[in-house]
């Protein structure tokens, strides 16, 4: 039976302190936890605690043993008789068995938590809700070989030896916290220490815990920690609150990393990099995810939520906050148009499927589903349009008053939303309908102009599509920031304006346009929705050279792109010349920077081209794509060629002028693969074997695994050799191979599963491999259905080690709606095998079943 967000009643017992025992061992740990619990009102119901896996060894009250305890879906109900009670229980668990990674668990000889969203009744029995808050007081004891470091969150209160090679620590953390940002971790680790002086003067020491030999890769997470602290006080006015900050980095995480109360625990992949063996999209990513868990101690543990139903109100507002950092970082339209295209390749397809749901949903089955893309990303355009309507000044004050008033509270969107009104005077009710509406909006813009009476008109139109559970849509405010550009002269006319659609329909009339106008709509970004506007392919090549908006210019250039490669795949042919012409003059503009060329002159990706149909047909899209790619690379050889030169000879930097230029490299790289020139494979081969870091040497290898050549199999068995003691690039081998689009890929995969480097218990492993292969439209869709039945094999044998990681995985089976009949009927076939499988997981059954409906 799903939970149901109106269905929210306050917590009938509080915690305010709770004393943990841990008495660890992979095989055999022993929790002891002594709860102080105080009713929560007038009423007459039991203590009822969550738990799942334990058996209770000993339940006391206010420390007498009790047998009047009863046990209730794996939890423990307790009567009690007073106001104030002390419950003290012990349980045993075995961290080496727990194959979900959920609450305690052994990765890599280390033991380590993981308790959101509801790991930690795994741990001990407790009202595992997010508005339960207590302090913590936590004590561990470990042998002293093994685990020779012993950390929780807070502060460290004690630490001592025992005789029998064992030895303990005690902590204790100030800050009243929900459960499931508790933490531990014991292991054999070294940190590299560093310090960072808060604006009011506090020193905090910040340590990242790695293994010894992974020392040398923390540099880079470390330099991100302190730019991150420091964009937090400058941007938001948010201090860091204790002294000390700990990052801990384990190979066994099922996804990025925990934002737990100063001791974050991450995904190895998140922290370590070093030239080798990193590309320059992972350093982006590694500091993105430092400065998103950092930026958690506000927003997500000062003020958390109430329930899971309001966890957008945590990420959303983090992930925009993380963008922000980002942009500030390096070039603020790059990343905007690197938030963009993800934003379009998994949420806009979430929320088109069967799985859309708004970012506040209404129910779940499986709290672990909703972490999703719109969650997340869609979540943060919400937060993001705020900040667009509101201004930067007002939004900073709604900021403001948001934290204050809401500090050591569990809160909920609405109180978000309220505290923006409050904060910056404004009323938000119409807004509102972004939390509770799914789909992606749908706005048609026409421009009608009148140049000789000096006028244009502009008509726009909202629609949102049905999605499960909401057949009616009510219109929402969409802002759109646009503007006018003349057709002759390449100048703007008059300025950008910010118009809230927030009817049906609008009109907007421009005077003073004397030339014929072309318009420039949803600059940067500014809504998340899909634009319709009737622009001519003439319009957008326009565009993707005067646009003064970088957004709208990389924009204008995809629209154009997808335009041509549509007809293609529906005519058969399609005229290249003005895309291969807006491309060369992007590639000559010497005033753009190099990474805004790398993105302007990438083809949208396949599955990107089949959003745009009524059905996929992976077969055609593939074949329109690589006939555009080859005519690019054709026609503007010796171009690719010499920005395949620019840099190459120059000592490894990672500026963001080196960066940019790597990445038009790689790009020029694929694309001088793709003109079938004789001398491809070897050029990619070359770049490969000398390249002096990850970007490149990846760059090689990914055109390399589309070549049929003898280059593919060499650099594939040199790149192994070199790195088969690196899992996280050993991922990247999988990857690679998992993402070809030649012939005879999906033969590899299948063989690949057995690779005796392959395992599912490794999360970056199984999604390396079988996550890759899922978004691979070409091979997945391959017409055989071979591909649905190895995918729903593997989400099966997932499953019965780590239900959520395999879950997350399901997506791209469900999105059957969008093929031929015959693929459709293949992929439901795979679905209804799932949901009827013995035994399987209440995760992948919701996302399973949910498909199928
Ligand atoms: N709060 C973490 C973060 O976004 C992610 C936790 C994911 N939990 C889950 N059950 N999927 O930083
Ligand atoms: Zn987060």
């Amino acid at each position: 039976t799903p939970i149901r967000r109106e269905d929210y009643r306050p917590p009938d017992w509080l915690v305010p302190a709770i004393s943990l025992d841990f008495d660890l061992d992979p095989a055999r740990t022993v929790v002891r936890a002594r709860l102080e619990v105080t009713r929560n009102g007038a009423h007459d119901r039991p203590l009822v605690l969550d738990g799942a896996g334990q058996q209770p060894l000993a339940v006391r009250v206010d420390g007498r043993e009790v047998n009047d305890w009863r046990q209730q879906d794996g939890g423990l109900v307790v009567p009690l008789a007073g106001e104030a009670h002390v419950i003290e229980t012990e349980v045993e668990i075995a961290p080496e068995t727990n194959t979900q990674l959920m609450g305690l668990y052994a990765s890599g000889g280390l033991l380590c938590t993981q308790c959101e969203a509801e790991g930690f009744r795994r741990i001990t029995f407790f009202p595992d809700r997010p508005d339960v808050l207590a302090t913590y007081t936590v004590r561990m004891t470990a042998d002293r070989e093994t685990f020779p470091v012993l950390l929780a969150n807070g502060n460290r209160t004690g630490a001592g030896l025992l005789d029998d090679g064992r030895h303990w620590a005690e902590w204790h953390d100030p800050f009243p916290k929900p459960c499931y940002l508790f933490a531990l971790v014991a292991g054999d680790l070294q940190a590299n220490v560093g310090g960072f002086t808060t604006m009011s003067g506090r020193q905090v020491e910040l340590a990242i815990w790695v293994r010894e030999a992974d020392l040398p890769k923390t540099e880079h997470a470390m330099s991100a920690l302190k730019a991150a602290m420091a964009w937090d006080e400058q941007t938001y006015g948010r201090e860091y609150d204790l002294d000390l900050f700990n990052i801990v980095a384990v190979a066994d995480f099922n996804f990025g990393a925990m934002e737990n109360k100063s001791l974050n625990i991450f995904n190895s992949r998140y922290v370590l990099a070093d030239p080798d063996t990193a590309t320059d999209a992972d350093y982006d990513a590694i500091a993105a995810v430092v400065a998103h868990e950092y930026f958690h101690n506000w927003s997500g543990n000062r003020v958390t939520c109430r329930d899971w139903f309001q966890l957008s109100l945590k990420e959303g507002f983090t992930v925009f906050r993380d963008q922000g950092f980002s942009a500030d970082q390096g070039s603020p339209a790059v990343k905007r148009i690197e938030d963009v295209r993800s934003l379009r390749a998994s949420q806009f397809p979430e929320d088109a499927g069967p799985l859309a749901h708004p970012i506040r949903p209404e129910s779940y089955l499986e709290i672990s589903n909703f972490y999703t893309a719109t969650i997340y990303n869609k979540g943060a355009e919400v937060i993001r349009m705020m900040a667009t309507i509101l201004g930067p000044r007002s939004f900073r004050a709604g900021a403001d008053h948001y934290f204050m008033r809401h500090d050591g509270e569990a809160a909920t969107c609405e109180d978000f939303v309220r505290a923006m009104e409050f904060g910056a005077g404004v009323d938000l009710s119409q807004f509102r309908l972004w939390y509770s509406q799914a789909g992606t909006p749908r706005v048609a813009a026409r421009l009608t102009a009148d140049p000789g009476g000096g006028r244009a008109t502009l008509n726009l139109a909202q629609s949102i599509p049905s999605t499960p559970g909401q057949p009616d849509k009510q219109p929402m405010v969409i802002p759109l920031r646009l503007r006018l550009f003349a057709w002759g002269s390449g100048a703007a006319i008059g300025e950008e304006q910010l118009v809230l659609l927030d009817t049906p329909e609008k009109t907007i009339v421009f005077e003073g346009v004397g030339e014929r106008p072309v318009l420039s709509i949803n600059r940067g970004f500014s809504a998340p929705v899909i634009v319709e506007a009737d622009r001519t392919a003439a319009d957008l090549a326009f565009l993707s050279r005067h646009d003064d908006d970088p957004f709208a210019r990389y924009e204008a250039m995809q629209q154009l792109m997808l335009d041509t490669l549509i007809e293609r795949v529906s005519t058969g042919e399609a005229d290249h010349g003005p895309v291969v012409a807006a491309v060369a003059d992007t590639l000559a503009d010497p005033a753009l920077d190099r990474a805004f060329v790398g993105e302007a002159v990438l083809l949208p990706s396949e599955s990107f081209i089949g959003d745009g149909m009524l059905v996929v047909d992976p077969e055609a899209i593939h074949a329109a794509r690589e006939a555009l790619r080859r005519d690019l690379g054709r026609k503007l050889e010796s171009e690719w060629r010499a920005a395949l030169a620019d840099g190459a000879d120059a000592p490894f930097a990672l500026t963001p002028e080196a960066k940019g230029r790597r990445r038009l490299r790689g790009i020029a790289l694929g694309y001088v693969a793709a003109s079938e020139a004789k001398d491809g494979g070897a050029i990619a081969f070359r770049q490969f074997e000398r390249a002096d870091n990850m970007t490149d040497r990846m760059a090689g290898l990914v055109t390399l695994v589309n070549l049929a050549a003898d280059e593919r199999e060499a650099a594939l068995d040199i790149f192994y050799n070199r790195y088969s003691d690196d899992a996280l690039v050993i991922d990247k081998w999988f990857s690679a191979q998992a993402l070809a689009t030649r012939d005879g890929t999906l033969d590899e995969v299948i063989a690949l599963a057995k690779h005796r480097d392959f395992t599912l218990a490794n999360p970056n492993r199984a999604r390396a491999l079988i996550g890759a292969f899922g978004v691979n439209q070409r091979i997945f869709h391959a017409a055989s259905g071979r591909g649905y039945a190895f995918y729903a094999d593997q989400l099966l044998a997932l499953d019965r080690l780590n239900p959520q990681t395999a879950a997350k995985l399901l997506p791209p089976l469900g999105r059957w709606r969008r093929f031929d009949e015959d693929r459709a009927a293949l992929m439901r076939d795979q679905l209804r095998r799932i949901v009827d499988t013995p035994g399987v997981s209440k995760d992948l059954f919701e996302q399973a079943s949910k498909s199928l409906e």
